[in-house]
């Protein structure tokens, strides 16, 4: 890609520095959480201890509709026991296929929660598809911070920036921190491609788009991924590859594969997958920056399937 890029510069000048230089890489960890094949991270600088969470996970079974901390208690089990100071809570996009836990993280842990701009668009197409009332905010005011393309971001002595990266959904977001990029559902592991893209307001040439962007970073950039469901031949999960490694050998969008190839492929792709299990539940809180809605006057919150609407 020829034309300017600016975020983009920066965020390979960060990558490049921390890839020559030990001290400007940050410590990551991550929580896979087997019900929803989802990574959780704890990112941190070695040096001060500040850290950030992205994309937690609040258990939920849909069936009885109990809610279970376990996953993200193991998030707070590690913060306590590293001593670190959590500055951001952080989710890549609103996710379709788990719950947050972020407010439950952040009452015990602090931080602020972040999430990308164009949360504004989804808060509005899923606020109309659940018929949400005029006390359902849909200006992201549920979060403490929306991101722009190219803001910066640090943890300490780690420098950061965020890119906006839509396809998947309209608001996704990646979260670079020195050489390690957290690039929720744009990619998968190589040997099983790219997220869908046909949710309310997703677009395949938009999320091509966005992870071309994602791999003209530098080769040696550690991508890190949201989700793993394994891949034909391959019994281990795995959330962490390199950008040369996705140019190499991404089954969707490796060097070569051109937009038109990419589009065509996904939908139809795409018209073949169910909608993940959690969908309702997990958008209906998301999009309320994992608050459950409002109880009703018995003190019980609920939550709202449409029938025949998607
Ligand atoms: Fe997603």
């Amino acid at each position: 890609m020829d034309s300017p890029d600016p975020a983009l510069s920066r965020a390979a000048e960060i990558i490049e520095q921390a890839s020559g230089d030990k001290s400007a890489r940050p410590s990551i960890a991550g929580f896979f959480d087997e019900a929803t094949n989802t990574v959780t991270y704890v990112v941190h600088d070695p040096a001060s201890g500040e850290g950030a969470i992205i994309d937690s996970v609040l258990d939920f079974e849909a069936a009885s509709g109990r809610t279970s901390n376990g996953p993200a208690d193991l998030v707070i089990e590690y913060v306590r026991r590293h001593e670190l100071k959590i500055a951001w809570i952080l989710e890549t996009h609103a996710h379709a296929d788990h719950i947050s836990a972020a407010p439950y993280l952040q009452e015990r842990l602090g931080g602020k929660l972040g999430i990308g701009r164009e949360i504004i668009r989804v808060q509005e197409v899923f606020g109309k598809l659940f018929n949400a009332g005029t006390d359902f905010e849909r200006d992201g005011s549920q979060f403490d911070h929306l991101f722009e393309d190219g803001e910066t971001i640090a943890l300490g002595a780690i420098e950061g920036i965020v890119l906006h990266v839509p396809g998947h959904t309209p608001a996704d977001m990646a979260f670079i921190f020195g050489d390690a990029a957290f690039v929720g559902d744009t990619i998968f592991m190589p040997d099983f491609g790219t997220a869908r893209a046909d949710f309310p307001g997703g677009d395949a040439a938009q999320l091509y788009r966005s992870i071309r962007r994602l791999l003209s970073l530098p080769d040696e950039t550690r991508l890190f991924l949201c989700h793993d469901y394994k891949a034909p031949g391959r019994d281990e999960y795995a959330w962490e590859t390199t950008v040369r490694q996705q140019r190499e050998e991404n089954v969707h969008v490796r060097d070569g594969v051109t937009e038109e190839e990419f589009v065509a492929m996904r939908t139809g792709r795409d018209r073949q997958l169910a909608m993940p299990k959690l969908i309702m539940p997990s958008v209906q809180v998301n999009i309320r920056g994992g608050r459950l809605p409002d109880p009703e006057d018995n003190g019980v919150s609920y939550i709202k399937i449409p029938v025949n609407a998607v």
